[in-house]
């Protein structure tokens, strides 16, 4: 069976005031009842061709994960912990680490915790070329067909197709800027990466071995070292702050010669900021999508989330308003990726 990974470990800055270093985006329940991560822990728990989760997150979110596992019944197979936040490739390097220790050839399938997904005919198509393409060897993603220039994802151009309707990799650009994506939306053959991984753990470790030693180096480090704490896994903590502070898409996918794309054509978002959240959510007439506490006049393609106040908005559009129990943002929704800037600037003049 594969062994999903899930990465629970980022900060989500783009959905402040909701999303706070203390309980981040992947913990909030932003779309009904669930967190996304929760959603992820459900979505993966409903098909039996996987094994039970290894979720891998930073110390500070240990309590949140084991609860609102707990909370769904779902048992994850380990926690892993880490001691300071290194990016997505040591945390991937480390629990595939994890992994390994149990059985080298064991496929793993990678899965951010702020997504929605739809689980369809199209997705499970998509998981079996995968896991075939990996059984022979391949790095594998998902690759999303683009419907915009947008900057905050990687682009894959894709090459020869191979048995299973994967694709090889021709090149990878992470988050390239408006002008590059723009070009390669234009060329035509390029997709999003979905930041879905799957792989053999052995060809994760031989990869690293090859493009990023001292990501591995330190991630089989902490490992080896680890305490168990509790249901947790404490990866060393002086081992895993030495490796570098970087990406899987950038350490390995923007180098690696193993990888594929798999097209899917799934129903797919990345929750990262308040525009893709009004994107998915629930419109009245006029565009809008209002959650909590708000009333509405003459308002059109608004977004207004509350978590107590009542919030009242007359005769604007384009707007978002978002109102936490402590703090109030209002801005253009157009302009929604700025919020990141914002919560920069806020920590460095607070
Ligand atoms: N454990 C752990 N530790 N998880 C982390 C860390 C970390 O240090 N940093 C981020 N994560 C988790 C996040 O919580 C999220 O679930 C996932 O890893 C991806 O991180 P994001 O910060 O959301 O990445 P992104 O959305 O900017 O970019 C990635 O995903 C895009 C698609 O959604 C890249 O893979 C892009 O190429 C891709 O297009
Ligand atoms: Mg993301």
């Amino acid at each position: 069976r594969i062994t999903p990974i899930i990465l629970a470990g980022g900060s989500g800055t783009r959905l402040w005031p909701m999303s706070r270093s203390s309980r981040p985006k992947q913990f909030l329940p932003l779309m009904g009842a669930h967190s996304l991560f929760q959603v992820t822990l459900l979505r993966l728990a409903g098909d039996p061709r996987y094994g039970a989760p290894i979720v891998v997150t930073n110390s500070d979110y240990r309590f949140l994960v084991a609860e609102q596992a707990q909370d769904v019944g779902v048992a994850p197979d380990a926690i892993i912990l880490e001691p300071v936040a290194r990016n997505t490739a040591p945390a991937i390097a480390a629990a595939v680490a994890v992994v390994a220790r149990g059985d080298a050839g064991r496929i793993v399938h990678v899965l951010p915790s702020d997504h929605l997904i739809t689980v369809d005919d199209k997705y499970r198509a998509a998981l079996d070329a995968a896991e075939t393409a990996a059984l022979a060897g391949a790095l594998v993603t998902f690759g999303i067909t683009p419907t915009e220039p947008a900057t905050g994802f990687g682009y894959i151009e894709a090459g020869s197709e191979n048995a299973a309707g994967g694709h090889k990799i021709n090149r990878f650009v992470e988050k390239p800027d408006a002008e590059r994506a723009a070009e390669m939306i234009a060329a035509g053959h390029y997709f999003w990466n979905s930041g879905m991984f799957v792989f053999a753990a052995q060809t994760l470790l031989d990869e690293a071995q090859a493009l990023a030693p001292e990501i591995l180096d330190a991630a089989q480090k902490a490992v080896a070292a680890a305490q168990t704490d509790l249901d947790f896994l404490r990866l060393d903590p002086d081992a895993f702050a030495a490796a570098p502070d970087i990406s899987i898409d950038y350490a390995i996918f923007e180098k690696t010669t193993c990888g594929v794309v798999v097209p899917a054509a799934i129903a797919w978002s990345d929750l990262g900021s308040w525009d893709a959240v009004w994107k998915a959510g629930d419109h009245d007439s006029a565009g809008n999508v209002a959650q909590g506490p708000v009333t509405l006049r003459n308002v059109t393609s608004s977004l207004a989330v509350s978590e107590k106040l009542h919030v009242v908005i007359e005769g604007l559009s384009d707007i978002a308003v978002l109102a936490s129990e402590d703090a109030v943002f209002v801005g253009r929704l157009s302009d929604a990726q700025a919020v990141g800037a914002v919560v920069r600037d806020l920590k460095a003049d607070p």
